[in-house]
């Protein structure tokens, strides 16, 4: 095979990522496919080669009997969504195809359970960050997504995935903001990113505008600044509480470590089963609450009454509360210091007594917990996406007999779940839930029991 060689491939099947995956030859070389389904039949252009795999780029579909039309009519031009070409029942069996295959090599496959849908395959998304840019003559606001693999931005009007109120504030701001945007070129201009956040269960929302400057300069733009957010808030009546974050660094992280609230209130409720959540502008809530009640059903169900949890990584307090009726205890461990602040107030409002939160990095909480021979009835991890450092699950093996693992990517939960099993954990099961509709993410709970 050589590059830019147009061949005939049948797609196999979808990786973890969203693309297809075809085999060639006789040697049944991988070949990675975007844009493709199982069962395609497609002419295909190599567009990179090394000596594991190939990709290639669709010439010609030539039979694709489970393609549709994408229900958004930007779909090709903005990056968010990674895959509306198909059904959502037809995805969710990739998904739990996908989820099947990661962790056949390493458990039972009666074991792996397939993905739950999610209750909204659309406008379930109640977390935006829009970036921001303008255009160079005519000083056109433009807010919406990076095209795939790209800094060029799509405008959009109308995002079907996301609750609908925040299409017609993204055009507020487009129409309303008096001060400059950011430009990544010259590291000019102010309006770097817009972050909303919408509760499901009142439909209130707080707003944060991400700005390129310090805070120590803020004063040079706080008239105009708070100018905005009184029209905004006079407009929207749902925009409880505005805010701004300083991040004048040229950096991929959206926010900054500083937040300043412009008006109204601190946070918004979320609520999730039966119980509330203080929101804040910028700490870490699941962004699809439907689906994360299906996540939280998984992890409680496999906790027993009366049981001492470590909440680890605990973010706002979100699962720990949610099964707190099985709680004598919780321990939560968070490292943000606003999702901790949260978190106090949820314990409260949810009249939970028995708990203790504690700030600062997980690895160095269990590496203590280890020292003073503390136990746990039960663990639950819930961390980033780039999952457990080791040295912190090395010290998770003498705390506790069960760890419920919750995960936001399959593939760090099994390089995680190979040293668990390592040091003498085993794992009950893993199942999936579907919490961002029309992308690659899959949210995973594996249960273990020490052995
Ligand atoms: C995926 S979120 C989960 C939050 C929470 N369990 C929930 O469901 O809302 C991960 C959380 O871990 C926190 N975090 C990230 N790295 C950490 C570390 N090394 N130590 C402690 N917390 C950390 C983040 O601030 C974030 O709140």
């Amino acid at each position: 095979m050589k590059l830019g060689e147009t061949v005939e491939v049948v797609i196999e099947k979808m990786v973890y990522g969203g693309d297809g995956l075809a085999r060639i030859g006789e040697e049944q070389f991988v070949v990675f496919v975007k844009d493709s389904l199982p069962h395609d039949r497609l002419k295909i252009k190599i567009t990179s080669l090394n000596k594991k795999f190939a990709r290639g780029e669709i010439i010609e579909i030539l039979e694709s009997p489970n393609r549709i039309k994408p229900f958004c009519a930007l779909y090709n031009a903005c990056g968010s969504c990674d895959c509306q070409i198909a059904s959502y029942d037809f995805l969710i069996k990739q998904k739990s195809e996908i989820l099947k295959d990661i962790f056949k090599n390493i458990i039972n496959e009666e074991k792996i359970f397939p993905v739950i849908p999610s209750p909204n395959d659309k406008f379930y998304r109640h977390k935006i960050q829009y970036p921001v840019q303008q255009t160079k003559n005519s000083k056109r606001i433009l807010l919406g997504y990076y095209k795939k693999n790209s800094h060029d931005l799509t405008n959009i009007k109308y995002c079907p995935v996301q609750i609908e109120i925040i299409n017609e504030i993204a055009q507020f701001i487009r129409d309303n903001f008096e001060l400059d945007c950011y430009n990544e070129k010259t590291h000019q201009g102010l309006l770097k990113n817009v972050l909303t956040r919408i509760s499901s269960a009142n439909g209130d929302i707080l707003l944060t505008l991400i700005l390129n400057c310090e805070e120590s300069d803020f004063i040079n733009y706080e008239s105009p600044i708070f100018r905005f957010f009184k029209k905004i808030t006079t407009q929207f009546s749902a925009i409880k509480g505005g805010f701004v974050n300083f991040n004048p660094k040229k950096t991929n992280k959206i926010l900054g470590k500083e937040t300043l609230k412009i008006i109204g209130e601190d946070f918004i409720i979320e609520k999730l089963g039966n119980k509330s959540y203080k929101i804040g502008a910028t700490s870490f809530f699941q962004i699809n609450p439907k689906s994360a009640v299906n996540l939280f059903d998984i992890v409680k169900e496999n906790i027993k009454p009366n049981s001492t949890i470590l909440d680890a990584y605990g973010g706002v307090g979100a699962i720990g509360i949610y099964v707190s009726e099985y709680a004598s205890k919780i321990t939560l461990v968070e490292e943000n210091e606003n999702a901790i602040s949260m978190a106090y107030d949820n314990f409260k409002m949810n009249n939970i007594e028995n708990f203790e939160i504690l700030e600062g990095d997980a690895k160095k909480h269990f590496q203590n917990f280890e020292k003073e021979k503390r136990t746990f009835d039960y663990i639950i991890l819930d961390p980033p996406r780039s999952g457990c450092e080791s040295e912190g699950l090395k010290a998770i093996a003498k705390l506790a007999k069960n760890i419920i693992y919750v995960s936001c990517n399959p593939q760090t939960l099994r390089r995680d779940m190979s040293l668990l099993i390592e040091i003498g954990f085993k794992p009950k099961f893993v199942k999936g839930v579907d919490l961002f509709p029309y992308t690659h993410h899959i949210e995973a709970v594996a249960v273990f029991e020490r052995e």
